[in-house]
């Protein structure tokens, strides 16, 4: 069962994307600074300045779409792909109907109606979603300015070759944002494809310098920062997670 297909990541997904601040954090003293994820891995993580007049970005693992939208405020051509066709189906309505009623769970059986909506101002002709496999993405996809993959490198079963891949897919000076908690799980990822978190010759691997191992013959480090986020499981539950996201420009 992928569990991206669930009712219950759906609507936590639609939540942690599209809730506003008070519909997912109602306590005081809570990790406000950790809203509003899916948006700051586009506004503090992409050099937005350097992007060229008619970007074209890609946001690989979009669930429902948030990041997608707001990329498509910079770039005039945005493609979201994820693997759970649930997501897929709630992307492309909240596109094409600019707003998705659903559940937020708040106990038990108890829930609260809720609407995702999409600001105004954010035109959906720019904007293209489609279910996908990142180690299998279509060969016409083309080349890409701006390309996203949030929480996405710890949920492959081998991220090595979708980062192998990521040379033919930019542009030249075109960036790449890796953000993760590096979250290496099994029934994700088969150990011996883990980038970082095991000892290799006694020696401690760290996820960042695998990246930066593989990357650094085709692209620059240009930004690094923590990002904290936020996932509501329920009104007293809450995933509180902090991803390293990493900027790269391809030379
Ligand atoms: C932890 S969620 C992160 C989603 C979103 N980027 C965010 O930050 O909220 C991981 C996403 O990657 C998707 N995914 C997992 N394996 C994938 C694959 N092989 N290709 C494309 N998407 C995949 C899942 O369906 C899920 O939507």
């Amino acid at each position: 069962m992928n569990i991206y297909e669930t009712d219950q990541l759906l609507a936590e997904y639609l939540l942690f994307h599209y809730g506003e601040d008070n519909e997912i954090l109602p306590w005081p003293g809570g990790p406000a600074h950790a809203l509003r994820y899916p948006v700051r891995c586009v506004t503090e993580c992409f050099d937005l300045k350097s992007l060229p007049p008619s970007a074209r970005a890609l946001d690989l693992g979009c669930a429902v779409g948030r990041s997608t939208f707001e990329l498509a405020r910079h770039c005039t051509e945005v493609t979201g792909i994820d693997f759970s066709q649930r997501f897929i189906t709630a992307a492309l309505q909240i596109r094409d109907q600019r707003e998705l009623p659903y559940l937020r769970r708040d106990e038990g059986d108890l829930s609260t109606p809720l609407v995702a909506r999409i600001a105004p101002e954010i035109d959906c002709r720019r904007i293209h979603f489609e279910r996908g496999d990142a180690l299998d993405l279509r060969p016409d996809l083309g080349a890409f300015d701006a390309i996203l993959m949030a929480n996405l490198i710890d949920r492959l079963n081998d991220p090595r070759r979708l980062l192998e891949r990521l040379p033919s897919l930019v542009n030249p000076g075109g960036q790449v944002v890796i953000a993760s908690p590096y979250t290496w799980m099994r029934e994700f990822t088969p150990p011996e494809h883990w980038l970082g978190g095991f000892e290799r010759n006694g020696q401690r691997q760290s996820t960042r310098d695998a990246l930066q191992s593989v990357l650094e013959p085709h692209f620059d480090l240009i930004r690094a920062s923590n990002q904290p986020f936020f996932i509501r499981e329920h009104a007293r539950k809450y995933q509180w997670s902090v991803a390293e996201a990493t900027t790269w420009r391809r030379r």
